[in-house]
């Protein structure tokens, strides 16, 4: 089966084809079926609603089964905060090192016991006739640590520290982490629509 992923960043193919092992899936990309200039304004106020818009938008131009992801980091001291903007968090001219250090900033009188956050992963299953969307959650729980620690990954993982483990997503081994993630739980609860769509 042929199965488009809506993302313009090859690094997630290589993600998602690991996590759904060998499920006999072939994972396209948009610039592979003519789509590789489509942009979908993430103008919902969930990451369900920003998911489900990827994942139609997608399948109806491509007419392939499409799996949308949309996710972010919520810190419980901040009321959820990053959350949808996670990506764009402080604005546009900071970067991934920028945004750390902005969080760690507001967070910078906020003890130990106060400094639980998640990773949130919100996948959308959309079927190309009826445009309808399967959704799926995958999240982990974790605390924010006072200062980076690792060089692995991306966006928030030095400073994220999964309940149960000493260290952070950045010092964790791709393929461990990427499994132990919210993305990677969220694949897990779609492999099963998957092999239901396949017969
Ligand atoms: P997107 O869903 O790929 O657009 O991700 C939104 C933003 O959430 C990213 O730009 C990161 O800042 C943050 N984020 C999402 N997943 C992760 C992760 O696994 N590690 C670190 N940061 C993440």
């Amino acid at each position: 089966m042929r199965l488009l992923i809506a993302t313009q960043n090859p690094g997630k193919r290589k993600e998602f084809q690991h996590l759904l092992g060998d499920l006999a899936v072939e994972l396209v990309l948009p610039s592979e079926v003519g789509l590789g200039d489509l942009e979908v304004a993430e103008i919902g106020d969930t990451f369900e609603a920003n998911a489900i818009l990827k994942a139609q938008a997608f399948a109806e131009r491509s007419g392939l089964y499409t799996l949308a992801d949309d996710s972010g980091l919520m810190v419980d001291a901040l009321d959820g905060r990053p959350g949808l903007y996670s990506a764009r968090y402080g604005g546009p001219g900071l970067d991934d090192h920028g945004r750390r250090q902005k969080l760690l900033d507001e967070l910078l009188y906020v003890h130990d016991p106060e400094r639980g956050a998640q990773f949130v992963a919100v996948i959308a299953l959309a079927n190309p006739q009826t445009l309808g969307c399967q959704v799926v959650e995958g999240i982990v729980r974790g605390r924010i640590i006072h200062e980076e620690r690792g060089n692995n990954g991306f966006g928030y993982d030095p400073i994220f520290q999964p309940d149960g483990y000493d260290q952070t997503l950045a010092e964790m081994d791709e393929g461990f982490k990427n499994r132990l993630s919210h993305r990677g739980r969220a694949v897990e609860k779609v492999i099963p629509l998957l092999q239901e769509i396949m017969g």
